[in-house]
């Protein structure tokens, strides 16, 4: 009986989030300075210097590029860096949305930690941080591979290309969750 209530409520949750992104209340974003505070040393694998390597965190600068305003002028898109219909995947702040969502995170840090791993309010405490259980329980979303990378890596985002990755057994597709999450993985060291 029990099982059957907990089951039905992830359901719900499943549905929603299909629904509106990434699973989660976009007033619960904290941002990417947070996150840093404890998440930049060395030692323990300095997730927000590699982040900032990534090409996720130069997301909103890719849209002032003349590549990105030729194909929002396709679009009859003047400006990329201010259209919803662009940042809502090249922007934490508009979190798969047409409109800003949050003042919290910055939208020049474009696609920032909370995209993939979700509203950091209540799990980024340092006690819960260090249980995984009760992070998860408070929001973190973690595996956050492939069904958190489908929200913005699919076939309605401009320039998709159905053909751009080339899987390990020769198949061309869009996506490829293997080897793009290496080009973005950033591991604490091995113990
Ligand atoms: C107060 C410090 C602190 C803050 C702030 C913080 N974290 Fe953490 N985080 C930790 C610690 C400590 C761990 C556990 C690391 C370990 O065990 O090696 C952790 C673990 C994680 C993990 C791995 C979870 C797991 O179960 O393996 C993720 C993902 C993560 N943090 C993401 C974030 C994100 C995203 C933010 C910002 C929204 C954030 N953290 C903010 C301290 C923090
Ligand atoms: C559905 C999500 C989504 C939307 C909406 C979206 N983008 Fe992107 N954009 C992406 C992703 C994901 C990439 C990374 C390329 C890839 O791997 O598919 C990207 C890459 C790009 C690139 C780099 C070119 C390339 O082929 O990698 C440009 C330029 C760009 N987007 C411009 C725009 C503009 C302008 C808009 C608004 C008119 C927009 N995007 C809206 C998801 C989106
Ligand atoms: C594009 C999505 C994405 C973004 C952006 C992102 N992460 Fe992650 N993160 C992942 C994935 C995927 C993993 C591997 C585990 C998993 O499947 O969730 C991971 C793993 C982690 C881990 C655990 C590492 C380990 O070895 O166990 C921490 C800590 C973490 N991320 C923190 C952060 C922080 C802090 C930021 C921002 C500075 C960030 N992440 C940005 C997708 C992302
Ligand atoms: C919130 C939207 C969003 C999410 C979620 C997201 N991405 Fe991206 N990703 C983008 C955008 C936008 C770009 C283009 C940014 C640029 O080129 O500056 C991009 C670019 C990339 C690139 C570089 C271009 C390429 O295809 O080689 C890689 C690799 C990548 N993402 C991997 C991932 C992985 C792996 C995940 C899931 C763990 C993920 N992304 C989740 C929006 C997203």
């Amino acid at each position: 009986m029990k099982k059957a209530v907990i089951y039905s409520i992830g359901l719900t949750i499943v549905v929603a989030s299909s629904a509106m992104g990434q699973a989660g209340d976009p007033a619960k974003l904290i941002g990417t300075k947070k996150c840093a505070m404890c998440h930049k040393k060395d030692e323990t694998g300095n997730q927000f210097g590699k982040w900032q390597a990534t090409a996720h965190a130069h997301a909103y600068e890719l849209l002032a590029t003349e590549e990105a305003k030729a194909v929002g002028a396709k679009l009859g898109i003047d400006n990329p860096q201010t259209s919803g219909k662009c940042l809502k995947c090249h922007s934490t702040a508009y979190w798969f949305t047409e409109t800003k969502q949050t003042e919290a995170v910055a939208v020049e840090d474009g696609v920032s930690c909370e995209s993939c791993h979700g509203p950091g309010a209540d799990y980024k405490s340092k006690a819960i941080m260090e249980n995984h259980t009760d992070a998860m329980a408070a929001g973190m979303v973690y595996p956050a591979k492939e069904k958190s990378c489908t929200l913005c890596h699919n076939d309605t985002g401009p320039t998709w290309k159905a053909d751009r990755y080339t899987t390990a057994s020769g198949e061309k597709t869009g996506f490829d969750v293997v080897q793009a999450y290496e080009k973005i993985k950033h591991d604490r060291p091995a113990k």
